[in-house]
């Protein structure tokens, strides 16, 4: 007998869930990077690791952020290009780097690294500019050096850099938590100069590349200085003019959760934090709704994950991967396909060995976290429409909140394919599903299943990786086309069904 039940309204669609929506985030931090994705003692000449760079090629990452994070407001992109061994030792003021945790950049990876990576695993670049301590016309350079074409001193310093055609970066995040690391503004100090980068970057569009460029403000958490950012931004300048494509929060949770000492309280509570994403997306989208006028600005959750306190600087913000991290992926996965009318974007932080990384190494092994499976599990929904769902769950109550125990979204491909994705935020108990697709015959379900039998803590590591690959799901299908499947605690389930 079913205690939860999800309802399908395939005609009622929400938007197109944009690829982008799975993307990625890597910054000069502990061993992302360097000994990450990048080593000197690599067997790739130009120094990648080849066992990352094709488990990053694996998973099809749409999008992929760089160099920060708080280390992009400090970092000057021309120290990172041209021949390596010129190029110039800096301190990296925020984090220690590579199996040393040293805080300096070697510069050894810069643009034409990363942009290469980017192109060897299928990822659109995002470039976050500095800021905070860097300069407008540094910033517009940036755009040059990368994307003209023409007979400049900067765009002749690529081809002698080795790269004749110009990148096409479109994606330019002007500044990083700029109320933070990213020089301690308030709202209307951003908002200034946040217009005045977007002058300069901006008007190299159309003036000298045509690449469409799309400018990235960084907001925040507290959405009272979005709503002021967003003021100032408008302020006496035509709406049509607003150099702002998308405006941008974070979200980490767990904070104050150890992974090795969490118990089942702990886990509801955690997943209750991953949850508050739901609020965050609708109270941004809200405020650009209430101030942004006829300018299309969308949503971008630019890093989010599980940061517990076993991430600390001193461990290059390392923490093992877990089952119950990779669930609340699940369950902000779902979230993003129901917000898919206003999110343009997201990025995992951060792609190798930190926080809630998809991909670890540990020494010559690199292997596929948890998180990973689900990325896997859920990349049918890339590109679909995303639909509406309706779900009856149990619930449990945290911190004077409900948590519900079952989620789920949905959404349907270019010939009417359905896929559902739910997850069972329990870590206690199973729960039956009934699942209800409006308009499906129930003729053809494929089912799979994430974490049977698997406890929420359980770490991965080299040796047990594949352990957590998906198995099939039993599922029940009745005559009305209704699929019935029993989800353990803790785990996650893909649904197609035709
Ligand atoms: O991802 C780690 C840090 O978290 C980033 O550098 C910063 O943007 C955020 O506070």
């Amino acid at each position: 007998m079913a205690n939860a039940r999800v309802t399908v309204h395939t005609g009622a669609g929400i938007d197109r869930v944009e690829p982008e929506l799975h993307g990625h985030f890597a910054e000069h931090l502990g061993r992302c990077i360097y000994d990450g994705i990048y080593t000197d003692d690599s067997v790739d000449a130009e120094g990648f690791r080849g066992d990352v760079v094709e488990l990053l090629d694996d998973l099809e990452m749409p999008v992929l952020r760089w160099p920060g994070g708080c280390f992009a407001d400090d970092y000057h992109w021309e120290d990172g290009v041209g021949p390596r061994e010129q190029r110039p030792r800096r301190r990296n003021l925020f984090w220690g780097q590579g199996r040393e945790m040293v805080p300096e950049e070697s510069n050894r990876f810069g643009t034409d690294e990363f942009l290469e990576l980017c192109e060897r695993v299928g990822a659109e670049p995002y470039l976050a500019v500095n800021v905070g301590s860097g300069d407008p016309g540094e910033a517009a350079d940036w755009v040059e050096y990368c994307n003209y074409d023409g007979d400049t001193e900067l765009a002749e310093r690529r081809r002698e850099n080795g790269r004749q055609e110009p990148y096409g970066v479109q994606y330019w995040g002007l500044g990083n938590e700029n109320w933070g690391c990213g020089g301690n503004m308030g709202p209307e100090q951003y908002a200034g100069e946040y217009r005045q980068f977007a002058t300069y970057v901006g008007s190299m569009d159309g003036q000298l590349v045509d690449d469409d460029l799309e400018l990235i403000g960084c907001g925040f958490s507290d959405h009272e200085w979005n709503r002021r950012f967003m003021e100032a931004m408008v302020d006496g300048i035509w709406l049509s003019e607003m150099q702002l494509d998308h405006l941008t929060l974070h979200h980490y949770y767990g904070r104050t959760m150890s992974v090795r000492e969490g118990d089942a309280d702990d886990y509801d509570e955690f997943l209750a934090g991953a949850l508050e994403l739901d609020d965050h997306v609708d109270r941004l989208a809200g405020t650009i709704e209430a101030t942004a006028g006829t300018r299309n600005v969308g949503v971008i959750v630019d890093e989010w994950g599980a940061w517990h306190t076993e991430a600390d600087p001193g461990t290059g913000l390392e923490q093992p991967g877990t089952v119950l991290d990779a669930l609340s992926a699940a369950a902000v996965l779902d979230i993003f396909n129901d917000h898919a009318d206003v999110l343009t974007m997201s990025n995992i932080a951060q792609t190798v060995n930190v926080l809630q990384c998809l991909v670890e190494t540990d020494g010559d092994d690199a292997f596929k976290r948890p998180t990973y499976r689900v990325y896997d599990l859920y990349a049918p929904h890339k590109g679909n429409e995303a639909v509406t769902t309706a779900v009856e769950t149990p619930t449990r109550e945290v911190d004077d909140e409900e948590l519900p125990l079952v989620g789920a979204s949905a959404s349907v491909d270019d010939d009417g394919g359905v896929y559902v994705t739910a997850t069972n935020l329990d870590t206690r108990a199973a729960h039956t599903v009934e699942f209800t697709v409006e308009d499906a015959t129930g003729d053809d379900v494929d089912a799979s299943v994430l974490f049977e039998g698997q406890e929420p803590d359980m770490v991965v590591d080299a040796d047990n990786a594949e352990e957590f690959a998906a198995d099939d799901l039993d599922v029940a299908v009745d005559n009305d086309g209704t699929v019935t499947a029993e989800l353990e605690p803790a785990t996650v389930a893909g649904i197609a069904v035709e």
